[in-house]
């Protein structure tokens, strides 16, 4: 039977998304839909504001700002934006709240990458596992010195959690047998029952800084979050602290932290998430041994990106069909 695709919602993609994705929404034979068919550019913006015109649906990444100017250019056939990713700060709520628009995300695929690279990340910037390289390639490897390279261990330390959700959770989860002495979290208001999983006590933001020898930063980027990690929080913690940030770069003033690990205020940071993205090349953090810095790559792993491709194609075909989608924000 042919269809007529022309009566079909119609669709913007605005990524190439992971074949996974495109699958689903190429097979569901239920929109006709467009695509930014490029994974290494984002769409300019001006060309993103032509092809969101009429549409009823858009499949975004975090590059793509939906404020009050996409909303008005789109019109008032969109119903329905779906993000591929768990993080939703580049989404004005009260502007689609206020359109009636429904929003998909994608929390839950992500948490175990998310988790892994943190771990990662934070022994690689303990263990100073990027300076040991360079070392080593570029003649820096002497003899064999008792204190040269030395960091911290997790023996024993006390980790923090500034944001106790899903992933916090299981980032203690996968520390935990690191034989960590102690897991204290802060955050709006004590969670017991993600806190119980992991042993976790809640304490104020002044006392996770004074006593966190690991301070790992997994809360959203909201109003009451930007830059919570500043030189107020840094100049409380240790001199032995080191700090990872894995959510948003918005939560970190970066002047701030410049300040803290160039002082020896504290000992290291390891960040996959920066303000901007891509942090330019120029930029004072690149020059500290006891900062590294990854492009943002907490969730890529072939199956998570794949994963978050089908539930965000998923969550945007359920929600063109009126239905509840698989990971729905409230609003
Ligand atoms: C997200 O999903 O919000 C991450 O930052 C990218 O996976």
């Amino acid at each position: 039977v042919l269809r007529d695709m022309s009566t079909l919602p119609r669709v913007y993609v605005t990524r190439q998304i992971p074949p996974e994705g495109l699958k689903i929404l190429q097979d569901s034979g239920q929109v006709q839909f467009e695509l930014w068919d490029s994974d290494d550019v984002p769409v300019p913006r001006t060309e993103l504001l032509q092809k969101v015109k009429g549409v009823d649906g858009l499949l975004c990444v975090l590059t793509e700002k939906i404020d009050a100017e996409l909303l008005d250019a789109a019109g008032s056939n969109l119903k329905v934006i779906s993000t591929m990713s768990v993080g939703f700060d580049h989404l004005s709520l009260e502007e689609l709240k206020k359109r009636g628009i429904r929003v998909g995300y994608t929390p839950e695929v992500l948490t175990d990458a998310v988790a892994e690279l943190t771990v990662a990340l934070l022994l690689a910037t303990s263990r100073r596992l990027i300076e040991a390289t360079h070392e080593a390639k570029t003649g820096g490897w002497g003899t064999w010195r008792t204190l040269w390279l030395c960091g911290y261990e997790l023996a024993n330390s006390t980790v923090g959690i500034l944001g106790l959700g899903r992933i916090g959770v299981a980032i203690a989860e996968r520390l935990a047998p690191f034989k960590v002495k102690k897991f204290i979290y802060t955050d709006v208001a004590p969670r017991p029952e993600l806190a119980k999983a992991i042993n976790a006590e809640y304490v104020t933001l002044d006392e996770l800084a004074k006593q966190s020898d690991f301070l790992s930063i997994c809360c959203a980027l909201t109003p009451e979050t930007k830059e919570i990690c500043n030189k107020n929080l840094f100049s409380k913690m240790k001199n032995t602290s080191i700090f990872i940030n894995t959510s948003r770069g918005g939560v970190v003033n970066q002047e701030d932290l410049y300040e803290a690990l160039s002082t020896g205020q504290i000992a290291g940071a390891g960040l996959d998430v920066t303000v901007p993205e891509p942090l330019p090349t120029s930029h004072p953090l690149f020059t500290l041994k006891n900062c590294v810095i990854l492009p943002h790559i907490a969730s890529a792993s072939y199956s998570t990106r794949n994963a978050m491709s089908a539930l965000a194609a998923n969550n945007l075909l359920l929600g063109l069909r009126s239905q509840p989608m698989i990971k729905e924000l409230k609003l």
